[in-house]
């Protein structure tokens, strides 16, 4: 008996274009077809592309055939999503591959993407639960005896961030508390080697309570309390939220006003200068990013202070970011106040918030200085072009001059940004800041290192276009300000 004839395309309605369009719709592949009909492999394509099929790659057959891996992993990223306020570049990274497909199937799972807004929202509402226990268990050890350093060290966070746990945990504070490390000499020094921060010491003051004098600076300036050594530190504010999450229509008077009064006389805020003394060196965007970061990340009442004297655009930027809808963190205030007597606004301002970042511009050499003289800490934000780096001469030298007149430690650094790692500038101005020839350092004789971050703000159009809007990655910048704070 001679064996069955192989299928005929023309005589088995199981072989017709459309049929066999329809197999491979339903998750076949091609080799299945050729077998099940007989066909060879060219006619099988070639009938495919008749009915007009589009083809799959063999990834996406397999992924298409695996659907119960699909439904889990969709159920674990919707589960991130809406749990954890993962993002969709989070869950691309979390197995979903793109962004896009990260979207779609949070939608399989019967999840609904959210805004950008409503994201940040859960991010805060996270950190804040978090950050309320650790400061909770600070505590507890803190009034078991344990000294602030000690925590410090501990849980290796800066000696300022335990306080402001401590703050915010409502802990009563022990009497006789030193802020910070030991100091070992009150002359101000340059540092010796390179490294990422310089510390002009504060002016020493001597406290009213202990002598009754205020000698030279110190006059200029009524104290305040949280100041010297020996004065209790700022009461802490309480623990409820200043601004709840849910108030959506507040104005920027309407928040401010509730801000102030939430916390009047609650903080002794850390008051951050970003400044330079040219323009258009990336100072408003570090101050947007770092501002960001202070108040979302670390949930802290933050003022963004726009004291730029030519062209205030860290406002302008609040204003469109208003207008277009974005959704400013309730925590955060952005004021403008361009005026020479700056020092005395941000001294007025300090028991307000808990951080004040303050964009000093670069047009005006008196409004710098007059910022630096109630900063605690200077960000220079430096592109890594030959010209820039010759203005951070004259800038530091001002700064210097203006941390004499601070009563605080002024922690001065340099940050490089728009670095473009496919051309040889950061690395040659890394060279030359750490290295600098004479007349094009700082110190006595302008050869000594500056105090370069480790931390570099690459020139990404994600910064470049971040104007106008609430970004949600702080990517770079979060890593700048834990290296920092550390
Ligand atoms: N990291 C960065 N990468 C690329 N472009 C940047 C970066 N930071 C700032 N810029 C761009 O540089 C220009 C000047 O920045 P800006 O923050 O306004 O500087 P400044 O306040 O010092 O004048 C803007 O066009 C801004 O988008
Ligand atoms: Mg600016």
């Amino acid at each position: 008996m001679n064996p069955p004839s192989p299928p005929d395309g023309a005589e088995n309605g199981a072989v017709t274009a459309p049929a066999l369009r329809e197999q491979y719709e339903s998750g076949a592949t091609v080799a299945e077809l050729v077998t099940a009909s007989g066909l060879s492999y060219g006619t099988v394509i070639n009938r495919l592309r008749e009915a007009g099929t589009v083809m799959r790659s063999s990834w996406q057959t397999r992924r298409m055939r695996d659907g119960k891996a699909r439904r889990n992993l969709a159920t674990r990223l919707r589960r991130l999503y809406e749990q954890h306020g993962a993002t969709f570049t989070e869950l691309a990274q979390a197995g979903a591959g793109t962004r896009r497909a990260a979207r779609r199937l949070l939608i399989e799972a019967g999840g609904m993407p959210r805004t950008t807004q409503q994201t940040l929202r859960i991010r805060t509402a996270a950190d804040a639960t978090a950050r309320q226990k650790l400061a909770v268990s600070l505590r507890g050890r803190y009034e078991s005896g344990a000294s602030v350093p000690e925590l410090a060290k501990e849980c290796n966070y800066s000696v300022a961030t335990v306080y402001r746990l401590l703050h915010q945990a409502g802990t009563r504070m022990r009497p006789q508390h030193r802020h910070g490390p030991a100091r070992t000499s009150r002359t101000r020094s340059w540092p010796a080697q390179a490294g990422p921060s310089l510390v002009w010491p504060r002016v020493p003051v001597i406290c009213r309570r202990r002598r009754g004098v205020i000698p030279g600076a110190a006059a200029r300036h009524a104290p305040r309390p949280g100041r010297c050594a020996c004065a209790p530190p700022p009461t802490a504010p309480d623990n409820t939220p200043l601004l709840s999450g849910d108030r959506t229509h507040v104005n920027e008077f309407t928040r401010h006003k509730t801000l102030a009064a939430a916390a009047v006389d609650a903080w002794d805020a850390f008051v951050i200068d970003v400044a330079m003394l040219k323009g258009g060196t990336g100072k408003t965007t570090s101050a947007w990013f770092i501002a960001l970061y202070y108040a979302v990340v670390l949930g802290l009442p933050t003022l963004l202070l726009d004291a730029d004297a030519t062209s205030q655009s860290a406002y302008d930027w609040f204003k469109v970011a208003k207008a277009e809808g974005f959704e400013i963190p309730d925590n955060l205030v952005v004021e403008r106040y361009p005026f020479d007597d700056i020092a005395e606004y941000i001294r007025a301002k300090r028991a307000e918030f808990g951080a004040i970042v303050v964009d000093a511009g670069g047009g005006s050499a008196k409004l710098f200085h007059e910022a630096v003289t109630e900063a605690n800490r200077l960000i220079v934000p430096v592109a890594p072009t030959k010209i820039e780096r010759r203005k951070l001469v004259a800038t530091f030298d001002e700064a210097e001059r203006a941390a004499a007149r601070n009563e605080r430690d002024v922690t001065a650094h340099v940050v490089l940004v728009k670095a473009d790692d496919r051309t040889s500038l950061p690395r040659t101005a890394k060279d030359r800041l750490l290295q600098p020839a004479q007349g094009e350092g700082i110190g006595p004789d302008h050869d000594e290192p500056f105090p370069l971050a480790e931390t570099v703000i690459h020139s990404w159009v994600h910064y470049m276009e971040a104007f106008g809007e609430i970004p949600t990655e702080l990517s770079e910048y979060a890593a700048l300000m834990k290296e920092l704070n550390a």
